[in-house]
């Protein structure tokens, strides 16, 4: 396939485009804004076969840039978006801008092109829930302005669909982890702060549940979407394993040998979502399933910062030192 992946300089983005490119033989154009989270590092070995656009996605003229370089495309994978639900409660703006105005831009691109347009969504969109899981029919009940703007869009691109006959998809995810996930979030924070011997900030009572999915597993899950998903459809894509933020910091400080006195809990998160949790049955039954469990996948993922020092370091020691002591209180050790 040839596809025009926006947001594809970041965490899950650049995944995707790597097991696209090397697996599927697929062309691919990213266009990102290379955000504080957006990076070329993060398609470093892929520089040479894959064209790249710098601008944002709200910006007309930018992804019409993108689709030229794309040449005549065959999808949208739409990655790009604010992503932190802490930025977010600090300062939504950004999210409104990106993560709406600039969904309602690419679905206007794609209805021009005749393209098949897929969003990449979260589970959050759902909200909490103490029991069970989410299906794809659950009300939408988000609780963040990050989640809202993610709902805002979703709904925007089913809309595109009734309304236009767009050939829309959406891939709902769970928590995602792995490699090249920028560090404000709780697992590659955690095996930072372990391995340089700083707190380990536990928001509350720790006793919040995430479902955790492999990043390669959410790749794939978006892929197969893409093939073989029905247009308007949404489909949920959620990890094999769920477990407490406790527990995922105490494995956290056994893997890299940190010193439990490590662990701080700190003042919760406002409107802090207690659960949540994916069910997978309709993407399952489409041939979708998670390879990784969550022991394995921490492990190597851990195994991963400790080797990547590279693609760590210069993020550790510029604006995410800012934004870590504004948002935590204290400053990260040298
Ligand atoms: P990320 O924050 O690591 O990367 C976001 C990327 O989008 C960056 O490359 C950034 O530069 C780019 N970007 C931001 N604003 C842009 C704009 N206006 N125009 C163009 N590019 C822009 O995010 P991620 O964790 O890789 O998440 C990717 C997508 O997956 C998001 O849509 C997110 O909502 C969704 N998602 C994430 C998770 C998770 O656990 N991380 C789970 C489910 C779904
Ligand atoms: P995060 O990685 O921000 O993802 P999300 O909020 O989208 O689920 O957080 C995962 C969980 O970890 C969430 O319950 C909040 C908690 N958390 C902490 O306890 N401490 C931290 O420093 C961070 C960043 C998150």
């Amino acid at each position: 396939m040839r596809l025009l992946v926006c947001g594809g300089a970041g965490f899950i983005g650049s995944n995707f485009v790597r097991i696209r490119v090397r697996d599927h033989g697929d062309e691919v154009t990213v266009l990102d804004k290379l955000t504080y989270a957006g990076r070329r590092e993060n398609l470093h070995d892929l520089e040479s076969e894959i064209g790249f656009v710098l601008g944002a996605i709200e910006d007309p003229a930018a992804v019409a840039r993108a689709l030229a370089d794309a040449g005549c495309c065959d999808a949208i994978v739409n990655f790009a978006a604010e992503t932190h639900v802490d930025r977010s409660i600090s300062g939504p703006a950004a999210f409104l801008v990106t993560n709406m105005q600039g969904t309602h831009v690419l679905l206007e691109a794609a209805r021009e092109h005749g393209l098949r347009y897929l969003q990449v969504s979260t589970d959050e969109v759902y909200g909490s829930i103490e029991e069970g899981s989410f299906s794809e029919r659950s009300p939408l009940q988000p609780s963040s302005p990050y989640s809202a703007t993610k709902t805002g869009a979703d709904l925007l691109v089913s809309s595109y669909f009734h309304t236009y006959g767009l050939a829309t998809l959406i891939c709902r995810g769970s928590n995602n982890y792995g490699p090249y996930q920028y560090p404000e979030k709780l697992i590659p924070l955690m095996i930072l702060n372990a391995l340089a011997g700083d707190h380990l900030p536990v928001y509350g009572d720790g006793r919040q549940v995430r479902n955790w999915l492999f990043v390669e597993d959410f790749a794939r899950g978006i892929g197969h979407v893409l093939e073989h998903g029905q247009p308007g459809e949404v489909y949920n894509c959620g990890g094999p394993d769920e477990c407490e933020n406790i527990e995922v910091v105490r494995r956290i400080v056994e893997l890299t040998g940190a010193d439990p006195a490590q662990v701080e809990f700190v003042t919760d998160r406002p409107g802090h979502d207690r659960r949540y949790s994916l069910s997978s049955q309709k993407l399952q039954a489409l041939g979708w399933e998670a390879r990784c469990r969550f022991d394995d996948g921490l492990e190597r993922t851990v195994t991963w910062y400790r080797e990547n020092a590279w693609w760590w370091e210069p993020i550790r020691s510029g604006e995410y030192r800012d934004y870590y002591e504004r948002h935590y209180g204290r400053a990260l050790k040298a």
